[in-house]
């Protein structure tokens, strides 16, 4: 194996590591001052590894101020990746009272119930949600919720933390896992700020930054000396059940030992749900912890259960957001972005300014309607609001601020990137760049999207760099991914030789991208970027089709509406005419069709396997329900069979495995008859997924 560094002259050395020094400070700064790192771990450890290589060939480079001499960027691994055993969520929103009473209407009907339903209230705290397993009390392994489904191991750095029990009291159960945040208080928060400006060091934006910037800490010494904060909230995986409502679990964690945010409420209506509200506003100002709304969850654990989830999140439980701040401050001009589905988005370029803690320079204006509605003009004062993770909002304009020159902004009939004319098409609001995969804009964000996190999320080709290999025409294509290293074989300028790259970097690049080769059905059709389909339709596609020569076949039948092929399509959950039409669209348009074959050559796409429900005897059938149910609610009955892996479709066909007939069930019951169609009682289907 050849090595670079080793050939290298002393001169050519210093020079790399001077590059190596700076790219590295920059992202140790982007790492620990704002916990916006622009690079991953894995990324961010190549160019540790380079470091530590050239400085253990060449001593004499090694000054006291290169990164591997401080403390708090010591050399590192990264964090290791931690497998939640059961799935860490988000939450959703409501943003008022209605919305609060839709929720609990929407509780309600599923369960089927007419009486008010018990709800927990609690502060939303603003910090990062940690998993903590314990097995026989003993404190085993913390880690951060990453993508809900994989997150990073943190143990060291949560041990340091006093909330935390290192061991838990009482009487509690073999093996438990407690969900919580962990958080800084707000006065540790600014003498924490104080110390870092006193000894010159970055400062944190917020108290929820710091909070990640510490836990996040490659050394735990440092995390050690950082005052954090544990809440705990709910539960994981457990061997027992340790109550049976939520407001007994809140007790049961104070007695093994943690701490519990407060106040919290047990609410029987939206009346007293709203009054806890009201008081907790009240309260926040002078609350020592910030938090960013309330937590509403279902009481009865038993109901959580029945309720299940959606998507990632769970519908027994919804988060109250207080509403966004906001702040004036000036438009210096309006951008426009091109998406991957060739979008034209405005964007206001703005006088930097604070708002809610952060500093915000950019704005989403949405698109043409808006900057119309709200007439916002380049040299404009306006009202700017953020929540949460949301992008900055431009609210209104100023209009007594108002220059007497200025002009209403004209939307541009062409792409900005491209030249290609920009049209909207009827019903939408969007203009759209016409030139598909010729602008460099859609090809661009397309490749992103391809290689993103929930698509084929390829270690060491984030963002940035599918930029820079695209700009240098090393990646055009998703295609080209695959490619890349029989290219790079015979290339004269190969990847281990350009700048911030070595041997190593570049083989853990196509090692990581030959990994994956192969591919989730699921993960691939959302990698294609197709208008409207998410992840979970994504999903739900590839639960129905299988494969992808199952799926092109269909969607090509699909073209004629009136097709069998059409109407299976359109019965999918989620799938109505309009986002029918956007897939169809995808799979008779030429280039895509030469995309799926370029890709079909360098991939082996695993045929959709319905999410691990080990034995259940309805996976992959498609049911339908009709008629009146008796033990649950037909939306009950839906989200269950979902989570057993069945397919639960509208109408039925030759396709239904099983209709489950209620009573009364009227033309769908005579159609499967008709059909030849498996008949259940809603007992034999009950019985049918209990056994
Ligand atoms: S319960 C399945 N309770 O909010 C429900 N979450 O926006 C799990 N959060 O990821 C969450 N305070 O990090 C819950 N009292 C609280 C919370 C809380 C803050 C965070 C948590 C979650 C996020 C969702």
């Amino acid at each position: 194996m050849s090595d670079t560094l080793f050939d290298m002259g002393f001169e050519e050395a210093r020079a790399r590591h001077k590059a190596l020094v700076k790219e590295i400070l920059h992202h140790d700064a982007r790492y620990h001052s704002d916990d916006a790192p622009e690079i991953s771990d894995a990324d961010y450890d190549v160019l540790r590894k380079e470091l530590e290589k050239l400085e253990s060939d060449y001593p004499e480079l090694v000054t006291k101020d290169s990164p591997s001499q401080k403390v708090g960027s010591a050399p590192s691994k990264g964090f290791k990746k931690v497998k939640h055993a059961v799935p860490m969520l988000s939450l959703g929103n409501v943003f008022n009272k209605e919305e609060l009473e839709e929720f609990l209407t929407r509780v309600q009907k599923f369960l089927g119930l007419s009486e008010n339903i018990e709800i927990t209230a609690e502060p939303k705290i603003d910090g990062l949600s940690c998993s903590l397993r314990y097995e026989k009390g003993a404190l085993i392994q913390a880690a951060t919720r990453g993508d809900g489904a994989e997150g990073e191991d943190i143990t060291e750095n949560v041990k340091t933390i006093s909330d935390v029990p290192q061991k838990l009291k009482g009487d509690f159960p073999d093996v438990l896992e407690v969900r919580g945040e962990v958080y800084m208080r707000r006065d540790d928060f600014i003498a924490l700020n104080k110390r870092q400006e006193e000894q010159g060091k970055q400062v944190f934006a917020n108290p929820r930054n710091a909070a990640a910037g510490s836990l996040r800490q490659l050394d735990s010494k440092i995390t050690a000396i950082r005052p954090l904060h544990f809440f705990g909230y709910a539960l994981g995986d457990m061997s027992e059940p340790i109550s049976d409502t939520q407001w007994g679990i809140r007790d049961k964690l104070s007695s093994y030992g943690f701490v519990e945010a407060q106040p919290a409420a047990l609410c029987q209506n939206a009346k007293e749900i709203m009054a806890y509200y009201e008081s907790i506003s009240e309260a926040r100002p002078d609350l020592n912890y910030e938090i960013d709304g309330v937590v509403y969850k279902v009481n009865l654990l038993d109901y959580q259960e029945r309720l299940g989830f959606v998507s990632r999140a769970p519908r027994w439980a919804t988060a109250h957001k207080f509403p966004a701040e906001k702040a004036v401050t000036i438009i210096n001009d309006i951008d426009i972005q091109v998406g991957r589905t060739g979008v034209l988005t405005p964007v206001a370029r703005l006088e930097p300014i604070t708002v809610g803690g952060v500093v915000v320079s950019n704005a989403t204006l949405h698109n043409a309607d808006e900057i119309e509605r709200l007439d916002a003009r380049i040299g404009d004062h306006v009202v700017v609001q953020r929540a949460g993770d949301v992008i900055p909002q431009v609210v209104s304009v100023v209009l007594d601020k108002r220059d007497s020159n200025s002009q209403p902004y004209e939307f541009p009939k062409t792409c900005p990137v491209c030249d290609s004319h920009a049209i909207r098409e009827e019903g939408e609001v969007a203009y759209r760049c016409t030139g598909g995969l010729i602008c460099a804009a859609q090809a661009v964000e397309r490749l992103k999207h391809f290689v993103s996190r929930l698509a084929f999320d390829i270690d060491g080709l984030g963002a940035k760099i599918v930029e820079q290999f695209w700009q240098d025409e090393l990646i055009k294509t998703p295609a080209d991914i695959f490619t890349l290293e029989e290219r790079d074989k015979g290339n004269l300028t190969p990847i281990r030789a350009r700048e911030g790259w070595g041997d190593q970097s570049a083989r853990n690049l196509f090692n990581s991208i030959n990994e994956r080769r192969n591919i989730e059905f699921n993960r691939f059709i959302y990698a294609l970027g197709i208008r409207q389909i998410g992840e979970a339709t994504a999903k739900k596609l590839a639960a129905t089709y299988g494969d992808l020569s199952n799926l092109r076949t269909a969607m090509h039948k699909a073209t004629d509406h009136e097709s069998e092929a059409y109407a299976d399509l359109i019965n999918i959950e989620d799938i109505g005419p309009a986002v029918a039409d956007d897939l169809i669209g995808f799979f008779t348009e030429g280039h895509n069709l030469e995309l799926l074959t370029d890709l079909e050559k360098q991939l082996d796409i695993q045929t959709y396997e319905a999410p691990s429900v080990g034995g259940s005897p309805v996976v992959g059938k498609t049911v339908v329900f009709t008629g009146t149910l008796e033990q649950m609610t037909r939306s009950e009955a839906k989200a269950k069979a979902e989570t057993l892996g069945a397919k639960v479709a509208g109408s039925v066909s030759k396709k239904t495995d099983y209709v489950i007939a209620g009573t009364d069930a009227g033309s769908k019951l005579k159609k499967a008859k008709d059909l030849g169609v498996n008949v259940l009682s809603e007992q034999e289907w009950i019985d049918l997924i209990s056994a």
